[in-house]
């Protein structure tokens, strides 16, 4: 099969023939039809990830396809079915914590494009517990951002308390930021979008925004401030001295909500934090089949730009360059 992968840490994503994995007992095989690339496979191509990853790695966590073989176990999937594999590549199913249903704790977690092989390629196998089935509904190239993107910004809007007619904003208008902003607006908060520069604007009020800042000529935290404080800032752009500028906007109970993997420092007066009890917190994953759902039923569809397999590194890099409106998506051909 032909496989873009990444063959030491800070390689390039390289186009390569490999065989087609075989799925063990517990793990099914799936022919990929499409993948997104998300801003989270810089950790696999830059190898910043908490335990060391082994390369060659096939990078992707957006990945929708259809069941071609499945493990001698597996009851649950069957051959022909579509579906989707997300960020959590699965866990060890033995642990105090995977005994609770909590799996984010259990210390064997995987995930995929970087504990195991993503879907970059035109086949990959992923664990039982790991999958997805994707709605009739939904297009395959359409589908693959809402397993990362759209579950992740979704899980961050549906559980920090936030009401409807509360102010939002969206910090970045990327993969995740557009569909953080579609959401926004179907669960009834009036959304501001922080871009840089104008070149986004119109499409942004296209998908719903109420209030568009450019951020850099306005001073974010204080335009916020004016229209009342925002009760969240949705932080997706990573850039952690950006984020730290943005306290100021927040209104009573507002809450920083950190989303994006940004590694440069952030600095904030604690004392910005008083009067109005403001908050910082963090945020990751969410649920891929309340979001699938949750997307067919408000018709939030992502913004994709296609690429076939071959053009990975250069889809990859005009992601980085926050060049895409607004998801660039892998779609297989065979
Ligand atoms: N917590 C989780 O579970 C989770 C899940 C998925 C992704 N992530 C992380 O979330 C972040 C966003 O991912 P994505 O796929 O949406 O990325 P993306 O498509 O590249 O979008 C990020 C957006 O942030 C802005 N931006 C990019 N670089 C910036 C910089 N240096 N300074 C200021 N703004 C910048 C740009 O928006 P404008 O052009 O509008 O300014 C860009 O479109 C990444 O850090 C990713 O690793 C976290
Ligand atoms: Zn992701």
């Amino acid at each position: 099969m032909k496989a873009v992968q990444i063959n030491e840490r800070g390689g390039e994503l390289t186009l390569v023939n490999k065989e087609i994995p075989e799925p063990k007992e517990n793990e099914v095989q799936i022919k990929i039809q499409a993948c997104g690339i998300c801003h989270g496979d810089a950790v696999t191509k830059e190898g910043y990830y908490q335990g060391a990853i082994a390369y060659p790695r096939v990078p992707g966590h957006e990945v929708i396809g259809i069941v071609s073989k499945v493990g001698s176990k597996i009851e649950l999937w069957k051959v022909g079915q579509r579906v989707g594999v997300g960020w959590h590549a699965g866990h060890c199913m033995k642990c105090k914590a995977c005994m609770k249903g909590d799996f984010w704790a259990c210390e064997h977690t995987m995930t995929t494009g970087i504990s195991t092989d993503g879907g970059y390629a035109e086949y990959m196998v992923a664990r039982n517990e790991a999958i997805v089935s994707i709605p009739e509904e939904l297009d395959s190239v359409e589908a693959a951002p809402l397993l990362c993107a759209g579950t992740t910004t979704l899980g961050a809007l549906r559980n920090h308390g936030i009401k409807g007619g509360e102010l939002v904003a969206i910090h970045g208008l990327g993969g995740l930021g557009h569909l953080a902003l579609q959401y926004a607006v179907k669960l009834g908060f009036k959304t501001v979008v922080l871009s840089r520069g104008k070149e986004k604007e119109a499409l942004a009020y296209k998908l719903g925004a109420h209030v568009y800042m450019d951020t850099t000529i306005l001073d974010a935290a204080k335009e916020l401030k004016k229209l009342g404080g925002a009760r969240a800032i949705i932080c997706t752009a990573p850039n952690g001295s950006e984020i730290g500028k943005l306290i100021g906007g927040l209104g009573k109970d507002g809450q920083i909500i950190i989303i994006a993997a940004a590694t440069d420092m952030m600095q904030i007066p604690p004392a910005a934090l008083l009067g109005g009890n403001r908050s910082i917190t963090g945020w990751v994953g969410g649920n891929m089949e309340e979001t699938l759902n949750f997307s067919i039923l408000t018709k939030v569809i992502p913004m994709v730009e296609v690429f076939p397999l071959e053009k990975a590194a250069e889809a990859f890099q005009k992601m980085m360059s926050a060049k895409v409106h607004f998801r660039a998506v892998l779609k297989m051909t065979n």
